[in-house]
Formats: C-alpha cells, structure tokens, sequence
C-alpha cells in the first residue's frame, strides 16, 4: 500500500523561527517525517509578496533551511527544499489563477487582514494571489488519482483553513474542466498543535510580526536571554499554577509551552507544582526550554558554518521535488492544451 504524501511550507522572514513555530507547525513537520512521504519547502517566494531585501532574503532562507534539518528533518526521509529551485511551483500558480475568479480570491480574509496593515501603496498584486501560489505548492505534490487512493495530509493552522479550502476548490474545478489531474487535499490540524501566546501579552498570538522582542523565544536565541524572557513573562498576581486561560491567560500559556515540550499532561503538571509558587515552576520551564533549543541552535550554527555542505543538501531536496513536480506538470501542459 502507497504511503501517504505530506506537503507543507514556511516563509524565511525571520532570522529565527520562534517558539510558535516550533510547537504549533514544525515539531509535526519532524513526527510526520516517519509516516509520511514528506515534502517540506522553504517557500521564498512567498517571502517577496512584501518588500524585501535581496541580502536578509538570501541569509533567512539558508537560517531557515538549516534548523529544519538541525530540528530533526532528515534529509534521507523528507524532502527539503527552497521552493524558487523548483520554477513549477510559479508555473502551476499561473494556470490555477486563471481558473480563479477574482471575486473569489478576494474573499481570503488574511489578504484583507495583511493589505489593510500594508495600505493601498504596499499592497502587491503577488500578496493577492499568494493563496494560489499556495495551492499549487500544494497540489504539484497530489498524487496521481488510481487505485488504492492515498491519502493527502498538509498540515495546517486554523488560520490556513480557507486557503486549503480555496486549494480543494481549484483541485476540483480543474478535474472537472480538463480531466481527473488532482486529488483534492485533506487538511491535518494536530490536535497537540498547541497555540502559544505572547509572554508579555498572553492574550495574543506569539507572533514574529507583532510580538515584541521580550514577548516572543526564538529558537536560536542565547541561552542567558532565552532564560530571562521566561523568568519576566507576565503572570497574575496570584501564587497557583493552575490553567485557566480566562483568569490565567500567562500561566496557562507556559503551561500550554511545559506541557508540549516534556510531553505530559497539563493536570499532571498543576499537580506536580501544588503550592511551589511561580519561581520554581517558572525556573524548570526555562531549563526546559533551553535543553530543546540548545542542542538545535548547536547544529544550526554547524550546518551553516559549512554553506557549500547546506547548498548541496537543498540542491538534492529540490531535485528530488523537482522530479515530481515536473511529472505533474507533464500531465497538466498537456490537459491545458500546451
Ligand atoms: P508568525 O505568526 O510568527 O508570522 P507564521 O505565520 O509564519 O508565523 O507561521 C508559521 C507556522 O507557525 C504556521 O504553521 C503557524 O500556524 C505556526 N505558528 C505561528 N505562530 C504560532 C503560535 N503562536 N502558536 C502556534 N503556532 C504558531
Ligand atoms: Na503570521
């Protein structure tokens, strides 16, 4: 029996993923490595739908691509790669925007959320058409419909709900004009995806954009600061380590970070802190912290210490990607009459 596919993909826009990022998309990326033909892409093109610089650009794909691996991607189970090596990611984007329709692609909420941060000026036809992009990300990596049908998981946020769903729509309408091509996409949302707030506004999403430095644990900061962040994350003026997410909203949220990094039930964690006070839960969560993202940051900064080893290992994932998404293609020229 066939294995089933797994596609997904992060925008180099930081200089570090965060803790969000670790624990709401990339820790999955890594399990899914093991029961999934897995295809994980570094999607820069979707990184210039903003203004960007040619140089960070350059550096952040690299930064990215390395603690991928440095997280635990193997690049002998998954396929990883720099989404602009492989053009028919931009090539299966422009047939999918003209079976598009105008009206529905603009009805994708975080288009308006982003265009109306960006203003009329800063908004780009590219940020408009980037759920279509996004598809075909997607669907270069469908398997072909026959027997013993695959299941096709892509791991997504709630927040990526209607972009998959805009991705089915495509997928559905092209098989239905030129011919069974694509195998509409199922999504996967981890239920242990757990969503991780801002350390000093724990009511909101830690976010690369909005969090403010102290707010927000990237993954390859130093250990000292990491530590501090942790020790000053906002709480109550309580004394309980208890989750309530209405009255607690910070110490739920480090619960929510203690309990998916050592794996263990938050209930076990409120009773293991029964009248210990915030000092001490604050200081074995920072430990904690620190003993995931240490080794991480480690073999990040090796891996990039030897660019042309880095190079060579993207230049082999994208081949490899490259040889399915071309044999996609193949099927879809000839279906659209080129
Ligand atoms: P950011 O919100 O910092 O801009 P992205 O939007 O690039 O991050 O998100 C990349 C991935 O990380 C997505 O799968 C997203 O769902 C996940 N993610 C981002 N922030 C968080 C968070 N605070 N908690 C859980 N998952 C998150
Ligand atoms: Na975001």
């Amino acid at each position: 029996t066939a294995i089933p596919r797994v596609l997904s993909g992060i925008q180099p826009t930081a200089d570090s993923f965060h803790l969000g990022n670790y624990l709401g998309a990339l820790r999955q990326w890594v399990a899914l490595q093991n029961s999934h033909q897995a295809f994980y892409c570094v999607v820069d093109l979707h990184a210039i739908t903003v203004e960007h610089d040619p140089e960070t650009l350059r550096r952040r794909t690299r930064v990215a691509a390395a603690q991928l691996l440095a997280m635990g991607l193997d690049p002998e189970r998954a396929t990883v790669f720099v989404q602009s090596q492989v053009p028919e990611h931009a090539e299966l984007a422009w047939i999918l925007g003209c079976i598009t329709g105008f009206g529905e692609a603009g009805r994708m909420t975080q288009f308006k959320d982003k265009s109306s941060k960006q203003g009329t000026a800063g908004t780009t036809v590219g940020l408009f058409t980037y759920p279509i992009l996004q598809a075909a990300d997607i669907l270069l990596y469908t398997p072909a419909p026959g027997p013993g049908e695959r299941v096709f998981h892509v791991p997504v946020g709630e927040d990526q709900r209607q972009h998959l769903e805009l991705t089915r729509t495509l997928a559905q309408r092209f098989n239905h004009r030129f011919g069974e091509t694509f195998v509409p996409p199922e999504a996967y949302i981890p239920e242990a995806a757990a969503k991780i707030t801002d350390l000093q506004e724990p009511t909101a999403k830690m976010s690369k954009s909005a969090s403010s430095p102290q707010g927000i644990i990237d993954v390859l900061e130093e250990p000292g600061p990491m530590r501090k962040k942790i020790m000053r994350a906002v709480t109550d003026t309580g004394t309980d380590v208890r989750f309530d997410e209405e009255n607690k909203a910070g110490i739920a949220n480090l619960l929510r970070i203690y309990s998916a990094l050592e794996g263990v039930p938050i209930a076990d964690l409120e009773r293991r802190y029964e009248g210990s006070g915030y000092g001490q839960f604050k200081k074995d969560l920072a430990a904690l912290v620190l003993d995931t993202f240490t080794p991480i940051r480690e073999r990040t900064l090796k891996l990039l210490a030897d660019q042309e080893q880095l190079d060579r290992v993207l230049a082999e994932g994208a081949a490899r990607a490259g040889a399915v998404a071309r044999g996609t293609m193949e099927v879809v020229r000839d279906r659209v009459g080129f």
